[in-house]
């Protein structure tokens, strides 16, 4: 057979009733009842239930069918019916089979409650179970969202390297490679280093790729391998850093709510919410939020940095994500600029998504003198030698540049509201799972 459609397509009423379309897929669910085989036949764009009736087939083609294990994938023609008791209120009247891939007995995965550790084995059959498909579908239009604003306000895309010999983020999550029998390679945490040097190169960039964690936690939020979302601006301070991150952040929570409200929905967003996202968000300094900490009865003090304990109750009120201005240096990497009124804070900026969901986005205002950068490595406790290139930029026509970093899952868990992080992504990479 040739001239397949979409079943999404059908789904959306494309197709007029009676219209004679092929389509191919997987069978996903199959039971008969009264002469009529039902087949819910899952393509990669959805599910559509595909119906055949005893009377309208021929009876040797009918029994085969019956008998097809789960997940044979197969061919199939017929007419395209309205039909309300439907899944999604359109079927497939079937009136003829072309090629079959017949699977094997038993598949694995049965439609009753599985321990989560027996799915995360068979992750590699699970991921086409349609609630994954769904949030991966998700996933594929947020990057297309971010991509098209980028493309809109002239930034360009460009990559570094996974490769490199210095940390980013601070030495506790580095992942060590063995390197050509080289020792002191790692993955890389972050393209930060080298977004700063070809920001003098390109102008606005942005990347999306991505980033190695050493996590030793095991949280509902942190993977060990998460795709990261970065971008770095050249003339840019804090303040217009973060009123591009308001502004990306809306843009990309508007196209899921406007353009796949259904799919949203089916995750567990709130399409009505994410379309309805403004900028500007609000922005809350770091000693206020460390005051609404202490009040709510968490213990914090000023100096400390968030965690979940934390972030949980301060932004369970939150309507909008909202920004944590000013962290101290202390716990902030030696590249945030130090606050030029009130040297013992850095003008640096965290994005805290609401409901509890907490950190979505890291970032802020570089040093860009070379002596201060210096001596903020000094201070921080690395050896300046490990990061010549890195301050050589800043001999070189060093200009005030601004940049952050967006966890591309956290943000899907947040706008999904989902439980944990590792539904996000297909394969997910954390402390205990490097398999399959
Ligand atoms: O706050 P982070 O560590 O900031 C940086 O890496 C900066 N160098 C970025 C920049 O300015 N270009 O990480 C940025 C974001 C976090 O806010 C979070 O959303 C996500 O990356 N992230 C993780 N997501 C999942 N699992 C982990 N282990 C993560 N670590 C960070
Ligand atoms: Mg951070």
């Amino acid at each position: 057979m040739t001239g397949f459609v979409d079943a999404a397509d059908i789904l959306k009423g494309r197709y007029e009733e009676g219209a004679d379309v092929k389509v191919r897929g997987w069978i996903y669910t199959s039971r008969s009842s009264g002469g009529i085989q039902f087949l819910e036949l899952r393509d990669g764009s959805g599910v559509i239930q595909c119906t055949l009736n005893r009377r309208n087939i021929d009876e040797t083609t009918f029994n085969e069918v019956e008998r097809y294990p789960l997940e044979t994938a197969l061919e199939l023609k017929g007419v395209v019916k309205k039909d309300e008791r439907a899944p999604g209120g359109w079927e497939l009247r079937v009136n003829s089979i072309g090629d079959v891939y017949v699977s094997q007995q038993d598949y694995p995965i049965v439609k009753k409650e599985q321990g989560l550790e027996f799915l995360m084995d068979n992750r590699h059959l699970y991921v086409r179970e349609p609630k994954l498909q769904n949030i991966f579908q998700i996933r594929a239009k947020f990057l297309e969202a971010a991509r098209d604003w980028f493309r809109e306000k002239g930034y360009t895309e460009v990559h570094t390297p996974m490769f490199m010999t210095a940390s980013v983020e601070g030495g506790s999550t580095l992942f060590n490679v063995e390197y050509f029998g080289r020792k002191g390679v790692y993955l890389s945490q972050s393209w930060q280093l080298y977004a700063e040097a070809l920001i003098s190169s390109m102008g606005k960039i942005y990347t999306i790729a991505p980033s190695f964690r050493a996590e030793p936690s095991r949280t509902r939020r942190h993977l060990s391998e998460f795709l990261h979302l970065e971008l770095e601006e050249p003339w840019t301070d804090l303040d217009g850093i973060m009123t591009t991150g308001d502004r990306l952040v809306s843009h990309i929570a508007n196209v899921l709510g406007e353009e796949i409200p259904e799919k949203v929905r089916k995750a567990g967003g709130d399409p009505d919410y994410l379309a309805g996202l403004k900028p500007p968000f609000p922005r809350m300094s770091y000693d206020d939020a460390v005051d609404t900490v202490q009040k709510q009865g968490v213990e914090m003090y000023w100096g400390d940095d968030f965690g979940w304990q934390q972030e949980g109750p301060l932004t369970e009120q939150f309507e909008k994500p909202t920004w944590i201005v000013g962290y101290p240096s202390g716990i902030k990497p030696f590249y945030h600029m130090p606050n030029p009124d009130r040297a013992e804070v850095t003008m640096s900026a965290d994005l805290l998504a609401p409901a509890g969901y907490g950190e979505i986005i890291g970032g802020g205002q570089r040093v860009h003198d070379y002596e201060q950068l210096y001596q903020r490595t000094i201070d921080d406790g690395l050896d300046p030698s490990n990061y010549a290139w890195y301050m050589d930029l800043r001999k070189w026509g060093t200009v005030p540049h601004s940049g952050f970093g967006l966890g591309v899952e956290r943000v899907l868990m947040w706008m999904l509201n989902l439980e944990h992080i590792r539904d996000t992504v297909p394969f997910p990479r954390d402390m205990r799972r490097v398999y399959p």
